[in-house]
């Protein structure tokens, strides 16, 4: 089979590669039919993440048919049509049994990452049961493989860990595909003011498409002071980062009123200055999270019923065969506009 593969730091290949088998009988060998590149695996060929090796098959996000299930597999059968998670989970562990699948014993972030993902015509699936969602009868799976890990993450660490409220003043800083994920799902709790701040003009005119009611470009020198004059000068209620750099999370610091909370979303390489000295009296909250995709489920029917709509995050659709130039349109994001890319075998 075609597979996309990790060789080393700025190194990547298309390649012919020996067709995945079932290792344990909770696996499931999946044909990928639609998958797509997410910003971390950007960061992957930066280098910037550790535990992803060289001969690496790349990829966490997919819809597919399953071609062949594992013995003890029960909830899915050859021929079923499944959306796959980027977070693998045994369901058994302690960690999955509090709903933190991000952080399961044999599982977590693990497709493209410490085994072969998604960029490739077939990919084996582990803890099958559940780590796969049946994908409804007449869904648009281009959509669903938006469901694979932009919009569980933009949801559970953006919005729910931000406790975004209705009538909420809110600032999402980075406007790439988690943040425009993050605000798609905030307007099911109608906040009164959405703030998106990004580098990007572009992102920022899809950003107001969206329903952001304000944006900011982060080149202005004075993005802390606009958003204190917005917001009467109290600052945001959620302070959202889905950039990843520490002045961004330095930014959350500024722009966070009293009592509010910083939900940061972003993959952080190095360390982030916390201001205590400052924020020591201010009742706020920071939260991390690695995305569990505990709200898969939910946020599955809310696409079913047409309540959220993320085919507008879609920018280029490529064949598989040219899947080197989806990853040289999706680097080139500023020139290019793309936001996600979908891959079709
Ligand atoms: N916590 C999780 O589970 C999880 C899951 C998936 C992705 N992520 C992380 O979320 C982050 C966002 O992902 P993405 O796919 O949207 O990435 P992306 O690179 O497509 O988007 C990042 C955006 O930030 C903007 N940006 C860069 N520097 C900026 C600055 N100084 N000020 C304001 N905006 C700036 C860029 O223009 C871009 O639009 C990444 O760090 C990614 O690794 C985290
Ligand atoms: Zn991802
Ligand atoms: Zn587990």
């Amino acid at each position: 089979m075609k597979a996309l593969v990790y060789n080393g730091p700025g190194q990547k290949a298309l390649e012919e590669r020996p067709m995945p088998t079932i290792d344990a009988p909770t696996d499931a060998i999946v044909k990928i039919v639609k998958t797509t590149i997410c910003g971390t695996d950007l960061h992957i060929l930066k280098g910037d993440v550790a535990t992803c090796a060289p001969g690496r098959i790349l990829g966490h996000e997919g819809v597919g048919v399953i071609a062949t299930a594992g013995p003890a597999v029960t909830a899915f059968h050859e021929g079923d049509r499944v959306l796959i998670s980027c977070i693998s989970s045994c369901g058994k562990c302690d960690y999955c049994r509090r709903g933190m699948y991000s952080h399961c014993t044999t599982g977590g972030w693990i497709l493209g990452n410490q085994i072969d993902g998604t960029q490739a015509e077939f990919v084996r699936i582990p803890h099958a049961d559940t780590s796969l969602y049946h994908v409804p009868e007449g869904a648009d799976e281009a959509a669903l493989v938006m469901l694979s890990d932009i919009l569980p993450t933009g949801f559970e660490c953006g919005v729910l860990n931000g406790k975004i409220q209705p009538g909420a003043t809110v600032a999402i800083v980075g406007a790439g595909p988690i943040g425009l994920a993050t605000l798609l799902t905030a307007q099911f709790y109608s906040p009164a003011e959405v703030i998106m701040i990004d580098l990007d003009d572009n992102r920022l005119d899809v950003a107001r498409r969206f329903g952001a009611t304000a944006t900011i470009n982060a080149t202005d020198p004075k993005v802390t002071e606009r958003v204190m004059k917005m917001t009467g000068g109290r600052g945001v209620d959620a302070a959202i980062e889905a950039v990843g750099i520490p002045s961004t999370f330095v930014l959350c610091e500024d722009i966070v009123a009293p009592g509010g909370t910083i939900a940061n979303i972003g993959v952080h390489g190095t360390k982030a200055d916390l201001h205590l000295e400052r924020l020591w009296s201010h009742n706020i909250t920071i939260t991390t999270r690695l995305v569990d995709t505990a709200a898969t489920p939910m946020l599955l029917k809310t696409i079913q019923s047409g309540k959220l709509d993320p085919t507008s995050l879609i920018t280029h659709t490529f064949s598989f065969d040219r899947i080197m130039d989806a990853y040289d349109t999706f680097s080139r994001a500023a020139e290019t506009n793309a936001l996600k890319v979908v891959i079709e075998t």
